[in-house]
């Protein structure tokens, strides 16, 4: 009977822990989720892009670049990222008159401002801590333009 007693108890102490784990929302949890449903079939499940990315395929558009360390997303600041992601390459690029066939398409009908956030943090936090410094100084740099 005491055994039994204890196990209740235990178990009454611990169910409110597990349903507050459950609520808690990571960021960057939900950036990975949100990267794989919209991202990683193009981008990569680990980020790594597209094999050859840096050569046009056939129709002439660039393949999906790296999100990773390798390729060049870290080369930009937030601001700039998250654009890119809403509008999509082609009016990115139409707006700084650059000529370009554009293959990255726009999101701004599908994801949220905070949903775009969440995936640019979960690709931020998959960066070594050097390249993160980096990328944040652009970021910084860029506010002050
Ligand atoms: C249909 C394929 C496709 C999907 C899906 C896609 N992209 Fe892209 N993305 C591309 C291509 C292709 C490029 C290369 C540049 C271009 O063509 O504009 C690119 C470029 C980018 C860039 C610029 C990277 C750089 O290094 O300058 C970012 C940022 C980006 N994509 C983020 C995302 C995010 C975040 C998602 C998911 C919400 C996503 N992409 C979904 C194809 C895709």
């Amino acid at each position: 009977m005491q055994v039994i007693r204890a196990v209740v108890v235990s178990a009454a102490l611990w169910a409110p822990t597990v349903s507050a784990s459950d609520t808690v929302t990571d960021p960057i949890e939900t950036g990975r989720t949100l990267y794989d449903a919209h991202c990683a079939a193009c981008h990569g499940a680990e980020l790594e892009g597209a094999p050859d990315w840096r050569s046009p395929g056939p129709d002439g558009r660039l393949p999906p670049p790296p999100h990773d360390e390798s390729g060049h997303t870290w080369h930009h600041g937030d601001a700039m990222l998250f654009d890119y992601v809403q509008r999509g390459g082609q009016a990115y690029l139409d707006d700084l008159g650059v000529e370009f066939d554009s293959g990255m398409p726009a999101f701004r009908e599908i994801l949220t401002d905070a949903e775009i956030d969440a995936i640019l943090a979960f690709i931020r936090s998959t960066w070594p801590e050097d390249i993160r410094r980096i990328q944040a100084e652009r970021t910084e740099r860029e506010e002050q333009d």
